[in-house]
């Protein structure tokens, strides 16, 4: 019998005709195949009454419209991976007939690219049918993982119903990235950063997720769900258990794993009263929307992380929509030096140092240090950085590395139930008393009572100052 981690032989997707899959999946896949890294039979399972020729036709659309230069010859090797299985999810015969087709494989990874209200039935159909067995195949799964504590751990417990927890593949695009793995690299690699990375020298870490964009067409998905939900839950958490956690013991995605659910459990629950919540002008003229809906487009709060490394430092998370920029990035804002008696001409202080990790769209790293020129007058912010090239311009994207990943059978950078569990946990009484919701301009760095939080602490440095 196979097990969770060995390579698998063959993919399944469920919702192969959805928009994820036609955003993402398609165009990372065949980066997959041209990367030589996938030559396994991929099998699409969705309800349209399609024929194999229109999903091929709809993958080489959706490739095409991602951006990506379409080589004919990939194309083609991709395309000869491809096969389509019609039928209803609740049908037991759709999975009859998908194990004859998957007849001689042992080990397929199914990827459900459905909502979760979906879930429970696709896996019980997989189990009836054989396809899965518990200790046995993995099942990737895609957010949203509950919409807060109690229903998160309802998901779980229906899932766990047919396959253990080392079967499940949560994926959280975060966690493939370019900028995570960094992160824990940059801050245990270098011996100058490691003494520093704490709450002697750091005065507060500012993790921001700015995004220029608006809902767009998603008015009906994000109108129920909101920014805490949306990006701040799973996303921004895992960016800050990066830049928190203790040095992993050993690379095992459990040792990884628990590292990281440490930070969390070192976590106190949120307080709404330093979390604001703003929506920008126009959305209640989305699409999907409800006239008069109160979801927070942005959302900026302040956490803590009760242990020996960081108690006292505040965690401060921001993120939006229709923001004036798109960058996510975190910040570590050093203490304040003293005044510098020694300076005659000036009574400035001097900023705080600041390093930046910068993850996306732009990855790289920042030092901003204060410095002055010997009997020049007054003193300046040097940055010094880097930022990575990409290989021949383009960086694997989040998808191409999670997807190699679970057909790896290489489980370290996919969430766990008892870290989902804590997250929420976290967040949950920002969900139970939120603050009412704020107005704030497109194109504004959301509203002014955001800027609240960090008193005290210099304000928000953002990627504007940059
Ligand atoms: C998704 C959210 O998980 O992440 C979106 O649902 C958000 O609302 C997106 O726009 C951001 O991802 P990225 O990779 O574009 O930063």
């Amino acid at each position: 019998m196979s097990s969770p981690t060995d390579e698998a032989d063959a993919l399944v997707i469920f919702g192969i005709s959805g928009d994820l899959a036609r955003k993402m999946t398609f165009r990372s896949l065949y980066r997959l195949v041209r990367r030589e890294l996938l030559d396994k039979p991929i099998v699409g399972v969705a309800s349209s009454a399609w024929s194999e020729q229109e999903l091929v036709e709809h993958a080489r659309q959706a490739i095409v419209d991602s951006g990506e230069k379409l080589s004919t010859k990939v194309f083609d090797r991709f395309a000869s991976l491809l096969s389509y299985q019609q039928g209803d999810f609740g049908a037991p015969e759709l999975y009859r007939t998908l194990a004859e087709r998957l007849e001689p494989y042992s080990n397929p990874v199914f990827y459900l690219e459905i909502p979760p209200s979906l879930f429970g039935q696709v896996i019980a159909g997989l189990s009836d049918a054989r396809l899965i067995r518990r200790g046995a195949q993995r099942v990737v799964v895609e957010k949203p993982f509950g919409s807060d504590l109690s229903s998160a751990r309802a998901l779980a417990a229906e899932l766990h119903r047919y396959v253990d927890e080392d079967q499940l593949y949560r994926i959280d695009h975060f966690l493939g990235k370019m900028g995570l793995d960094e992160i824990l690299y940059l801050r245990f690699a270098n011996t100058v950063l490691e003494p520093v990375w704490n709450r002697n020298y750091v005065g507060s870490v500012q993790i921001t997720m700015a995004e220029s964009v608006d809902v767009g067409d998603r008015g009906s998905f994000y109108d129920p769900v909101g920014a805490l939900r949306d990006v701040v839950v799973n996303h921004l958490l895992q960016v800050l258990a990066a830049v928190a956690m203790e040095p992993p013991a050993a690379s095992d995605p459990r040792t990884l794993k628990d590292a990281k659910v440490a930070v969390f459990r070192s976590m106190p629950e949120a307080d709404p009263k330093r979390y604001v919540r703003g929506q920008y002008d126009g959305y209640l003229k989305v699409d999907g929307v409800a006239p008069d809906s109160d979801t927070e487009t942005f959302a900026a709060l302040r956490l803590d992380v009760d242990n020996w490394r960081w108690s006292g430092v505040p965690f401060l998370i921001r993120t939006g929509k229709c923001l004036p920029t798109k960058q996510t990035e975190v910040r570590l804002v050093f203490k304040h030096p003293p005044r510098l008696g020694f300076i005659p001409e000036s009574s400035r202080r001097p900023e705080p140092s600041q390093i930046v990790v910068e993850i996306d769209p732009s990855t790289g790293i920042q030092m901003i240090l204060d410095a002055r020129r010997a009997h020049s007058r007054g003193a300046r912010e040097i940055h010094m950085g880097m930022h990575f090239a990409d290989e021949g311009g383009e960086g694997d994207t989040p998808y191409e590395v999670l997807l190699y990943a679970a057909l790896c059978g290489d489980s370290s950078a996919f969430t766990r139930q008892d870290g989902i569990e804590e997250s929420w946990r976290i967040v949950q009484p920002l969900l139970d008393a939120p603050p009412p919701v704020r107005p704030y301009a497109q194109g504004s760095w959301g509203p002014e009572e955001a800027d609240r939080l960090p008193s005290g602490l210099g304000g928000w440095r953002g990627p504007w100052l940059d």
